[in-house]
């Protein structure tokens, strides 16, 4: 009876997280799909704890209130702009789970005198779940140290950097042969050895990639973390981590398809390595872009956008640093009110994680229905009056489509300068985060707002309430 209750939990909780998944896939329903995803685990940590013997609540109840105070506090103390740093490190922690779990079954299931039911199956499973999990685990830290900057996000290239992989790659099939095959708990060596080897590999992919394509890794860091949850699932036998893991890993493999895509770059060449720069240092390849630089005050911007019949605006990473999103949902409301039409254009990189602008758009109230995807919006920058860029550089860099031998060439990029006028702000000259010049600064029919994003949108909002 007991069981048959944890399977229909279970059951329940698959079908909420899918729900979650659909629900989280539009700006709309994303709320919703929040609280399937919350509903769901609330009720597999329930099934799971009901499954447990009652002598291990204790220890389970302590080490979950560690756990969720900890998790609430950081995750109520990070900053928008520092999320894909703790979405990194939530990811070591599964892969990290997962090298336990594998060690811990391999121990306890193999221990001298035992006999195990289909042990070559389970033995296969524990020893991907440890790799999976050594590879998540390093590469998810390194991660965070580049995105915290506390390393170079430069690429890290040692020479015969794939014969090196490949190496790696062919010792940890060979221990894992040697593993399987060993009696008992003896194939314990080989284990620490696969471990050891998937965790330089981990370190060493991730050194190799640069900082320009860390938005790819984050993903795909997110698919291998499911995949080390799955693995996780196999051994424990529990059907529901299973079928979430397999969720995360292929949601996380979708996203990283769509980050690549996003940046016309091909999955295989992101993970080989070798490109981008650190961010926002100096221009790295590509012509440096010539001209002279206008600049306007934040009295004319507002008059040149209420003087417009149709604005677009691009948001980018400084929007989030400067928190400007609700000074300008207020200029937002009054040119609307004016009667002009304003729309968002959102790039899918823009920011620093995927549906970084769609979520500070959407926690300033501004309506969902005009926000509009790159590929949606791209074509009516010729229509428009003023293109308003704030705080985004990368995403609006024309050197992308016609310089071949910029570093971000074949990027997909926001066509902002088609615009009749196109409004830049941001501080100073500096480079995005890919570490490239951006020859729009220079156009003909560009006007730079320097300063601090929220600053300006504020003397804008004051101006036109003047
Ligand atoms: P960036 O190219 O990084 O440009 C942001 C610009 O904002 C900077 O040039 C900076 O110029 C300006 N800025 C910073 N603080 C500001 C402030 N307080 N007020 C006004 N402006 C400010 O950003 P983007 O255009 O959004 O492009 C995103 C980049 O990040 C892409 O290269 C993408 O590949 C990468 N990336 C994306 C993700 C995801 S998943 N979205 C994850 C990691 C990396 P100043 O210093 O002159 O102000």
């Amino acid at each position: 009876m007991q069981q048959s209750l944890i399977t229909i939990a279970y059951i329940a909780a698959s079908a909420l997280f899918i729900l979650s998944l659909g629900g989280l896939s539009k700006q709309e329903t994303a709320r919703r799909g929040n609280w399937y995803g919350i509903i769901g685990m609330l009720i597999a940590l329930a099934a799971t704890v009901a499954a447990m013997q009652p002598s291990g609540w204790p220890i389970l109840g302590a080490v979950v209130l560690v756990g969720a105070l900890i998790g609430a506090t950081v995750a109520s103390r990070v900053q928008m702009t520092s999320m894909p740093e703790l979405v990194a490190i939530l990811h070591s922690f599964v892969g990290l789970a997962a090298v336990l779990v594998g060690f811990g079954t391999y121990l306890d299931k193999f221990a001298a005198g035992k006999t195990v039911e289909d042990a070559g199956i389970l033995l296969i499973e524990i020893f991907v779940g440890v790799c999976v999990g050594s590879i998540t685990f390093t590469g998810s830290v390194i991660a965070f140290l580049k995105l915290r900057g506390s390393i170079s996000g430069n690429p890290f290239l040692l020479p015969g950097r794939h014969f090196i992989n490949l190496l790696m790659l062919i010792a940890t099939v060979v221990l894992g042969v040697l593993y399987v095959m060993a009696p008992g708990t003896g194939g314990n060596a080989y284990l620490i050895a696969a471990t050891v080897v998937t965790g330089v590999l981990g370190i060493h992919f991730i050194m190799a990639i640069g900082g320009a394509d860390m938005p790819v890794v984050v993903s795909m860091l997110n698919s291998y973390s499911g995949w080390a949850a799955s693995a996780a699932g196999f051994m424990l036998s529990n059907d529901l981590l299973i079928i979430t893991g397999a969720l995360v890993g292929s949601s996380g493999a979708i996203l990283s398809y769509i980050m690549c895509r996003g940046m016309n770059r091909s999955f295989v060449s992101v993970m080989l390595g070798g490109f981008g720069t650190e961010g926002g240092s100096a221009a790295a390849g590509g012509s440096a872009p010539a001209g002279e630089v206008r600049s306007v005050d934040a009295a004319t911007s507002a008059e040149m956008l209420r003087q417009a019949k149709k604005v677009i605006i691009v948001p980018g990473y400084g929007l989030a640093v400067a928190q400007a999103q609700h000074s300008l949902a207020e200029v937002v409301k009054i040119l609307k009110e004016g009667g002009t039409e304003v729309k968002f254009a959102i790039h899918p990189v823009a920011g620093r994680l995927p549906g970084h602008m769609n979520v500070l758009l959407a926690e300033a109230n501004i309506p969902y229905d005009i926000v509009f995807e790159m590929e949606e919006i791209n074509d009516e920058f010729g229509g428009t009056d003023v293109s308003w860029v704030i705080g985004a550089n990368d995403i609006v860099n024309p050197s992308a489509l016609d310089d071949p031998a910029s570093p971000i060439a074949g990027m997909p990029v926001l066509h902002v300068w088609e615009a009749r006028d196109t409004i830049v702000m941001k501080r100073s000259m500096a480079s995005g985060y890919a570490g490239v010049d951006n020859p729009l600064f220079y156009k003909d029919n560009t006007q730079m707002l320097f300063g601090d994003a929220k600053k300006v949108v504020d003397e804008i909002l004051t101006a036109m309430r003047g």
